[in-house]
């Protein structure tokens, strides 16, 4: 048995790579196209291990997927490959168009021609899970109930618009095809690996440096955030006992503003790194909102935790600490990430 894994060289599937391997001996395929987001240092601690087989390529490349689908014949697929990061999508939407929408159009197919060649214990058992956000529900108000599966789609960001037209086609991918699908919405990840565009890790980075820690517009955003190794085991759980044609809905029951956030940060960092003279607070700087901000994300994960018995096991405060910790402890990590000098790890790792 073996299930492929795409874009397990970036944040959540580097961390859903290593989580696998360490609880299973089931061999992982990760195929991931290496953007600037894909980091093979990530994995460096299975670089010996024959359980794990990185191709480089792109979801988008149908002949590329149907050869790896013929030649390791897996039992599922783990779709994390995207463009992810929402200030790149208003910059320049283009490529989120073509990963988001385009390539996960042609892993269906690609996967869909394969599922169809498989006997009939084997097309029952097949999944295809794709990994999406809660960013696809839209913004709340302060008042309103949290995201729930049934609510409808409103996405607001190119980001979250082409997230919500690759959710669209693995639905109907199911409803017309028959595929046997899955779709998880989850809310903010944070912990390890997490590339430091993202707002935890920059802010832990730039503290560090002594740089501003910016604030987009007053900071009152809100988003739910959970730790991505609890992402991870929601994501076994439905693949292995998920109901096939159902979307769950994946969250920390941790809705933080983005000050708090911050602020959290900046004490963690002030108890286990401390200034000569002051805080990390004093760093703090407001800058101009993003575009279209959205400005509240909540998630109700009850269908999850009731249906699948799924429960996060870390609290914002326990997994922030994990996560400053291992920020502190692994800067030869963070070193490479950020002088880009990961990219040559393609090279040292696998040959040119
Ligand atoms: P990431 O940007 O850190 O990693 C994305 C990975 O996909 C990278 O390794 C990149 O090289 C790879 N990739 C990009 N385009 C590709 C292509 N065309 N073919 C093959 N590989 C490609 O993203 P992440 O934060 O790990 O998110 C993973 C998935 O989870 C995404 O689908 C994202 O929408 C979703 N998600 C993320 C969060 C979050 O907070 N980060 C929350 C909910 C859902
Ligand atoms: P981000 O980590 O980019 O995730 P997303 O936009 O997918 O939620 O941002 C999290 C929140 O933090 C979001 O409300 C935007 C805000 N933010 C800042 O205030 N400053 C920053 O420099 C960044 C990157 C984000």
């Amino acid at each position: 048995m073996t299930i492929l894994v795409t874009g397990g060289a970036g944040f959540i599937g580097a961390n859903f790579v290593l989580d696998w391997l360490a609880q299973h001996d089931e061999p992982i395929v990760n195929l991931d196209k290496l953007t600037y987001a894909g980091n093979l240092d990530s994995l460096k601690s299975l670089k010996d291990d024959a359980r794990h087989i990185f191709v480089q390529g792109d979801i988008g490349d149908k002949a590329l997927v149907s050869q790896l689908l013929a030649q390791y014949q897996p039992r599922a697929i783990v779709n994390f490959a995207a463009e992810s990061h929402v200030d790149r999508s208003i910059k320049s939407p283009t490529n989120f168009i073509d990963t988001n929408i385009i390539g996960t159009f042609n892993l269906l197919e690609a996967v869909r021609a394969y599922w169809l060649s498989l006997d009939q214990p084997l097309q029952t058992s097949f999944r295809f899970l794709h990994v999406s956000t809660d960013e696809v529900y839209g913004s709340l108000l302060p008042q309103d109930p949290a995201f729930a599966e049934t609510n409808q789609y409103q996405p607001n960001s190119p980001y979250s618009a082409s997230k919500a037209a690759s959710d669209h086609l693995v639905r109907a991918w199911h409803h017309t095809y028959g595929l046997p699908v899955l779709t998880t919405n989850c809310s903010n990840n944070y912990g390890p690996y997490h590339f430091p565009e993202k707002l935890i890790p920059l802010v832990i980075l730039n503290a560090l440096a002594g740089k501003p820690l910016p604030i987009y517009g007053d900071g009152q955003q809100i988003r739910d955030w959970l730790y991505v190794k609890d992402h991870c085991a929601a994501i076994r759980c439905v693949l292995a006992n998920g109901r096939v044609g159902e979307t769950y809905n994946v969250g920390g029951w941790n809705e933080k503003a983005n000050l708090e956030v911050v602020k959290t940060i900046c004490a963690l960092l002030d108890e286990l790194q401390p200034k000569t003279l002051g805080s990390y607070t004093e760093q703090i700087s407001f800058v101009q909102d993003r575009a279209g901000h959205d400005r509240r994300y909540a998630i109700d994960a009850r269908k999850l935790e009731q249906e699948l018995g799924w429960k996060p096991e870390e609290t914002f405060e326990t997994g922030i600490r994990k996560t400053v910790l291992w920020y502190l402890n692994n800067q030869d990590w963070v070193k490479n990430v950020t002088t880009g000098e990961y990219r040559q790890w393609l090279n040292l790792q696998y040959g040119a």
